[in-house]
C-alpha cells in the first residue's frame, strides 16, 4: 500500500491533535480516575460535563467527559487550526471534496467545524479555546502522573489507506509505519501521522473500525512516574485499571503505561515522543514479523489491548478491507505507540 503523500501546500492549517470527548457512566467516578490517578487538572464542571487539561496546557480542555445518555462511546476527537480563517478554508475544502462539514456552537470552544474523516471517525476543528493558567510549576497541586499535555489518539479503521490519505492531504507526515516486510510494498498495518512536529498526532491501525483505541498524554520522568502511578492505582483500589506496562514501545520508542478508565476507555501515559521536523526524516518502516515492533522488553500486550476499543457514538464499526489472511499472525501486529 503506498504511503500517503504529504501535502506541503496545505488547504488550511491544522496545527495539532487537540482533544477527545468521551461519554462516561458516572462523572464523579471518572473524575476520581482522571483527576486523582491520571492527574489531569479539572478546568470546569459544566452541567453534565467535566473539562480537563494537562499541567502545561493553557487550553480550556484536552479531555471532555460527558455523562452518557446512551452507549459509553467516544463522541469525537478534536484538532486545532491556527486561525479562524483556516476554519473557513476548511469548510470550502470539504464542500468541494463532497464531504459533509458543518459549523456548530460548542461550549468553551471557538467556532467549531464538525465532519467525519475518511476512516469514518467523527472529528471537529476549532481555532480557539478560553486560555487557562499554565500549571507547570504549581507543584503543590499536582496529582497522579501530572501529565503535561495530550499528545495523540490511536484509532482502528477499516480502510487505513483512505484514512491515511485524508490526513496526508491536510499536511500530516508519516513518521513510522508497520507492514509485513517493513516497506510499503505489503499491506500497511499501522501508520503514525504527525502535524505538530513530533512522532504522532493520530495513529491509525487496520482493524474493526472506526473505534478509538486510546488517547495519550505525555508525562515527564516516565521511568519513575509510570511505576508510581501503578503503585498509586493499587493504593487507591484501582490496581485493575492497569492494563499493560510500564514498558517501552518499538514503534515510537516511548516508555508507556496503558490504563482503562472506569468505563473501559483506554488511556496511555508516555514519555515525550521524539521531534520530527526536518524533511529529510523519511518514514521509518517496521516489519510485523519482528517481535520488537510491539515492545522492546517485558510482557506482550494482553488480548484486551489487541482487540478491545471504544466505539464512536452512533457509528457501527466495519471489518477491515485488507484481508487479514494476507498477513501472518495478524492479531499480534496491532502494536503501536
Ligand atoms: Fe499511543
Amino acid at each position: 500500500m503506498p504511503l500517503p503523500l504529504t501535502n506541503h501546500s496545505v488547504p488550511f492549517n491544522v496545527t495539532r491533535f487537540s482533544h477527545v470527548v468521551l461519554h462516561v457512566r458516572d462523572l464523579d467516578e471518572s473524575r476520581g480516575f482522571y483527576e486523582e490517578l491520571i492527574g489531569l487538572i479539572v478546568t470546569e464542571r459544566d452541567g453534565e460535563s467535566l473539562y480537563l487539561r494537562g499541567v502545561e496546557e493553557t487550553c480550556h480542555h484536552s479531555l471532555v467527559l460527558r455523562r452518557a445518555t446512551g452507549s459509553l462511546a467516544c463522541e469525537r476527537i478534536g484538532f486545532r487550526v491556527l486561525h479562524e480563517d483556516d476554519l473557513d478554508r476548511a469548510k470550502k475544502f470539504f464542500d468541494l471534496a463532497g464531504r459533509d462539514a458543518e459549523f456548530v456552537e460548542v461550549p468553551h470552544q471557538g467556532r467549531t467545524l464538525r465532519l467525519h474523516d475518511a476512516g469514518g471517525i467523527p472529528v471537529e476543528m476549532c481555532a480557539h479555546m478560553p486560555v487557562q493558567r499554565r500549571e507547570i510549576i504549581q507543584f503543590a497541586s499536582h496529582r497522579g502522573a501530572a501529565p503535561t499535555r495530550i499528545d495523540h489518539a490511536q484509532a482502528h479503521v477499516a480502510d487505513i489507506s483512505a484514512a491515511a490519505d485524508f490526513y496526508g492531504e491536510l499536511g500530516f507526515r508519516v513518521s513510522e509505519y508497520a507492514s509485513r516486510d517493513g516497506t510499503d510494498q505489503t499491506a500497511v498495518r499501522s501508520i503514525f501521522l504527525t502535524r505538530k512536529g513530533n512522532a504522532n498526532d493520530i495513529v491509525l491501525l487496520t482493524n474493526l473500525g472506526p473505534r478509538l483505541h486510546h488517547l495519550a498524554h505525555v508525562v515527564h520522568d516516565a521511568s519513575t512516574t509510570l511505576l508510581r502511578v501503578c503503585d498509586l492505582a493499587a493504593s487507591k483500589g484501582m490496581g485493575e485499571r492497569v492494563e499493560w506496562g510500564p514498558n517501552r514501545h518499538g514503534l515510537g520508542y516511548e516508555q508507556f503505561l496503558y490504563l482503562l478508565d472506569p468505563d473501559g476507555h483506554r488511556v496511555e501515559l508516555l514519555s515525550p515522543p521524539y521531534q520530527l521536523i526536518d524533511l529529510e526524516d523519511e518514514p521509518y518502516g517496521w516489519s510485523t514479523e519482528h517481535d520488537d515492533i510491539r515492545n522492546l522488553w517485558g510482557p506482550d500486550p494482553p488480548e484486551s489491548w489487541l482487540s478491545e476499543a471504544t466505539h464512536f457514538y452512533g457509528i457501527e464499526p466495519k471489518s477491515p478491507v485488507v484481508l487479514e489472511a494476507a498477513l501472518p499472525d495478524a492479531s499480534r501486529a496491532h502494536h503501536s505507540g
